[in-house]
């Protein structure tokens, strides 16, 4: 706590920065905007039991076998070969998860949440939850890291704008001595009217376009659609 006793507030733009911080005392929260923890809020939101997140294809097939659950999952933006399903947010339907265990594997998203395993609590962040999440935070009033998953440990745009969305709505309760958190409140200061214009000259934006993803990215930026706090425990994802 700061002399003000207000909980520190800090961002990890990449996955290759995590050692750097020490997660024991913290709530981290994971952001994979493109797409991974769009999709987790959406198959939670739309009443999946849970979903597992699994850093490997074979570890997704055999704990689908084992649970009877949905298998999902994406190498490079691509359904990964194996899986049923991809890991956009619009596969997911009430129609379809309801009451179904998904188990997820993603390039960047679920690694990055088994790195921070250490942390006291693991939520997940979107543009989907926003408000509902930054409520959880602020009445948890805990020390804060935002940990964004980016692409292949580079910074990306799309989950530094998040964290600087986050920042702009609890900076007033929160200690910020960070330069990154500095940094992501500046660029989503810059864009907030114009996020999806803003994102175009994002490389995973172009990635998704080239694979026919448009109306994912479309949706993935639309604050509070799906208004849920998904928590990381023992494994699995549930709702907070
Ligand atoms: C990831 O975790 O790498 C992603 O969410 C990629 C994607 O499916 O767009």
């Amino acid at each position: 706590m700061s002399q003000e006793n207000k909980p520190g507030l800090e961002v990890c733009l990449s996955p290759a920065l995590l050692h750097l911080y020490d997660l024991s005392q913290k709530i981290v929260v994971i952001i994979d905007v493109l797409r991974a923890t769009s999709t987790i809020c959406t198959a939670l939101y739309h009443g999946a039991s849970k979903v597992i997140p699994v850093d490997s294809v074979e570890k997704c097939m055999e704990i689908g076998r084992q649970l009877g659950a949905v298998t999902a999952g994406e190498r490079d933006g691509h359904i990964a070969p194996g899986l049923e399903h991809g890991n956009s947010p619009l596969e997911y339907p009430a129609s379809f998860i309801q009451g179904k265990t998904l188990v997820l594997t993603t390039t960047n998203g679920t690694r990055l949440l088994h790195m921070a395993k250490d942390a006291e609590e693991i939520v997940i962040g979107s543009f989907l939850n926003l408000s509902v999440l930054c409520d959880y935070l602020i009445r948890r009033n805990k020390p804060i890291l935002l940990a964004c998953a980016g692409w292949k440990d580079r910074i990306n745009l799309e989950d530094t704008l998040l964290a600087g969305a986050i920042i702009d709505r609890l900076k007033s309760r929160f200690d910020i001595q960070c330069d990154a958190a500095i940094i992501a409140e500046k660029l989503f200061s810059a864009s907030r009217k114009r996020l999806l214009e803003n994102m175009q000259q994002a490389s995973h934006f172009k990635r998704l376009t080239r694979h026919g993803f448009q109306q994912d990215i479309a949706y993935c930026l639309t604050i509070d659609q799906a208004a849920v706090v998904p928590v990381y425990r023992d494994g699995a994802i549930e709702l907070a």
